[in-house]
């Protein structure tokens, strides 16, 4: 019996109207708590618990990428843990890897409020957070006092993105700043051009500035860190292809797909609801709304992303794939469409915490079924035209 959907979910989304971001603070706090006192009882017992119930360890799922070592393909996505408060609990709660930000170099509150919505008739999200978080020299000492190699359980990605003060020209010096002040405490990085939330990121994605870009990073980048471009579902495939160029050309890990979507088309609901928030009483005209769309509506596109770079590149660029993953066939059609790791969000905040324990065991099955040995085997096995 999933106790979170029968009775959780329930009371939280609907009998309380409960904001999404309150919850989402309270879940971020208790999370942190476990953290800080997690060697200590009751918090060292209740990590044991929920190791037991939520992880899944099995050889089958295991990869060794880019020097770090992936006990499970499914990954926490950019968004959740901010600030990175919470770094070291995600492996106790079955993740194989956690993305910590987006961080910006300057400390910013990002948008007014409210900026995160539900909308469950489509297993959806909307948010325009605009990278809200406590800078990249607060969450590089946070995460010096407790990340070293041997506390760190599973690998760390860190997400970096533009802060809202820097005028766009001066986006390299400012991404920069942040990877300078990082760069020892991540197991890989994200170069975020593709957030909605920030006014003009999204041209970050055009070829000659994302170069500048990467060129300034890889400079830097003497210790050889994997380094990851996130990319939008929105854009057309030449521009998919030319940053899929630019990021062999200039030695990148590999590609994040996808961010939210700015489209509105394909979506059931047409009004977001009202929470018990007084200040929101009337409900919302989604088309009038901003921000991105995350969840099922996104889905598709993303592994028709991912199917598309996986072809562009012959399987030569990995990918990590995000975008809608509820279910295990989901984060199957991704790995095998190229992804060679996942990510989730939205589908974590529906499904709840058995989420991830549900996703890794129906990807055993599927590896059964297939005849495969391990996850890798499955990478991009439909990616190509008569695969
Ligand atoms: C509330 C919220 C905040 C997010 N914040 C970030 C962020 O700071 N940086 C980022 O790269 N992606 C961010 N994302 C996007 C997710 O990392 C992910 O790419 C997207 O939600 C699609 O995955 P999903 O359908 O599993 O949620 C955010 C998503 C949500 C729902």
């Amino acid at each position: 019996m999933d106790i979170y959907k029968l009775v959780i979910r329930p009371l939280l989304f609907t009998g309380l109207k409960s904001d999404p971001e309150w919850l989402h603070q309270q879940t971020i706090r208790v999370l942190s708590g476990i953290e800080r006192i997690g060697h200590r009882p009751p918090a060292n017992w209740l990590q044991a618990q929920l190791q037991q119930s939520l992880c899944v360890r099995d050889v089958r799922l295991e990869q060794k990428l880019w020097g770090a070592s992936f006990p499970n393909p499914v990954g926490l996505a950019a968004g959740f843990d901010k600030d990175g408060v919470a770094a070291l609990v995600w492996s106790s709660l079955g993740f194989g890897f956690a993305e910590l930000g987006t961080v910006t170099l300057h400390a910013q509150p990002g948008n007014p409020r409210p900026r995160l919505f539900r909308l469950p008739l489509d297993k959806a999200a909307l948010n325009r957070m605009g990278f809200n978080n406590s800078g990249a020299a607060a969450i590089a000492a946070r995460l010096a006092d407790k990340v070293t190699t041997a506390t760190r359980p599973i690998p760390i990605g860190i997400n970096l993105g533009k802060s809202k003060v820097t005028p766009l020209e001066e986006a390299a010096a400012d991404y920069l700043g942040s990877f300078r002040l990082l760069k020892d405490w991540g197991d890989y990085f994200v170069i975020n051009v593709s957030s909605p939330n920030t006014p003009g990121l999204r041209a970050l994605q055009d070829a000659a500035q994302l170069s500048s870009l990467i060129d300034a990073l890889q400079q830097e980048n003497q210790g050889g860190k994997p380094i990851f471009v996130k990319i939008a579902p929105d854009l057309e495939w030449d521009a998919i292809a030319s940053i899929v160029s630019l990021a062999i050309a200039h030695q990148l890990t590999g590609i994040i797909a996808t961010n939210t979507t700015i489209r509105r088309d394909n979506l059931k609901t047409q009004l977001l609801a009202p929470t018990n928030f007084a200040w929101r009483t009337q409900p919302l005209d989604i088309h009038k709304e901003a921000g991105g769309i995350s969840g099922v509506p996104l889905r598709d596109r993303s592994t028709e992303v991912i199917r598309f770079i996986w072809q562009q590149t012959q399987g030569q660029l990995p990918i990590i794939g995000v975008g809608g993953i509820f279910t295990a066939e989901d984060a199957w059609e991704k790995i095998t469409a190229g992804a060679s790791l996942v990510q989730v969000y939205t589908g974590w905040i529906y499904e709840g915490p058995l989420m991830v324990r549900r996703i890794l065991e129906g990807l055993l099955q599927k590896l059964e079924e297939r005849g495969l040995a391990s996850i890798s085997e499955a990478v991009g096995i439909e990616g190509l035209p008569g695969a």
